[in-house]
């Protein structure tokens, strides 16, 4: 896709990547979304959920987007938001993690702070205030990430022709992490559309309730989801990884200490679930994977020892140690 100033996601690189894996006869390929302006694979979503009301004629200049979010996609509206001169309320709660919250405030977002109801349901009090705000502010509107077509459009229309096009068209399994499903999604209706015979691989977290999971407590944000989002019900991945934390954590640090690529919990989960997967991948393959988000933000707890020890309950270093040793082996 052109890149038109700073206001549209651009087309990320496509890299091979030939030290993550001792597999030479499987190639192996990243995108790296993580050097999208907002820091995600959400830059896109945001992107065409705005431009979505702004071709309706919903949103205008001096319109106001209001929004529950204080992920990727909060980050990433306020930037989409801020661009086009359009004001962005997002709704937290005490959860939220702050260095999201900070930088929503430096695209110059306004954040609501919802304090913790009575009935401990942070999620319905956060929905109640989006309405509330809403009927407070006439014309303003609330994007639905969780059920908007909108939101797999950025990736049917950016995300795979952009694989597809830096692989010369020959690609045998792409790996994608799953939350709101709207990424894989749109690269699975691509797929169709064209005839592809791509595997797609969804990669959700240990505790998601996505594709028949078991809810569970998730600590690290990205992948997964809490309750069933409407978008899910249309994606059929060919096979469904379900990533325990511990697990995101070793692969996120195999992808930096291999490659030299600092990615967030989502990625790290894919390197976990292909590495598990390889031993069946048929020699002579390609897949790729996004690295949906940098590891910046997770350098206080997928990156810290302490944190993984006290939330995991699991020594972190082992696997630095490992890697030392095989290299001095070589
Ligand atoms: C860190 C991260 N992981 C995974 C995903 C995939 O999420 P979804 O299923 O909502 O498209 C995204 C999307 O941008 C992301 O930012």
């Amino acid at each position: 896709m052109d890149s038109v100033g700073t206001l549209e996601p651009f087309n990320s690189p496509t890299v091979r990547l030939e030290r993550l894996f001792d597999a030479p006869e499987i190639q192996v390929f990243a995108k790296l979304d993580s050097l999208q302006l907002s820091g995600s694979t959400k830059e896109r979503t945001a992107g065409s959920l705005v431009n979505a009301f702004i071709s309706s004629g919903q949103l205008k200049a001096g319109g106001m987007v209001i929004e529950s979010t204080s992920g990727n996609l909060g980050i990433a509206l306020a930037r989409q938001c801020v661009v086009r001169g359009i004001k962005f309320v997002a709704v937290v709660d005490e959860n939220a993690n702050k260095s999201a919250v900070d930088i929503m405030r430096a695209y110059g977002a306004h954040v609501e702070l919802v304090l913790d109801p009575a009935d401990g349901n942070k999620l319905a009090a956060r929905r109640r205030k989006v309405q509330q705000l809403l009927a407070e502010n006439p014309g303003a509107v609330t994007t639905n990430q969780y059920g908007s077509p909108h939101n797999p459009a950025a990736h049917f229309s950016s995300t795979m022709p952009e694989i597809m096009e830096a692989l010369d068209g020959r690609l045998d399994m792409l790996f994608v992490a799953t939350s709101t499903t709207g990424t894989i999604l749109g690269c699975q209706n691509y797929v169709r559309d064209h005839g592809l015979a791509t595997k797609l691989i969804a990669v959700d977290a240990m505790g998601s309730v996505l594709f028949g999971g078991e809810s569970g407590n998730r600590r690290l944000p990205g992948l997964g989801a809490g309750i069933v989002p409407e978008l899910s019900l249309q994606a059929e991945p060919d096979r469904v990884f379900r990533i325990p934390e511990i697990d995101m954590v070793h692969g996120c640090r195999k992808l930096a200490r291999s490659e030299g690529i600092l990615a967030g919990a989502s990625t790290g989960a894919i390197v976990a679930a292909m590495g598990q997967m390889l031993p069946e991948i048929p020699s002579g393959s390609r897949i790729a994977f996004l690295v949906h988000d940098s590891g910046v933000p997770y350098l206080h707890s997928v990156y810290n020892e302490e944190w993984v020890r006290e939330n995991l309950g699991e020594e972190p270093e082992a696997f630095g140690d490992a890697l030392l040793e095989d290299q001095a082996a070589q």
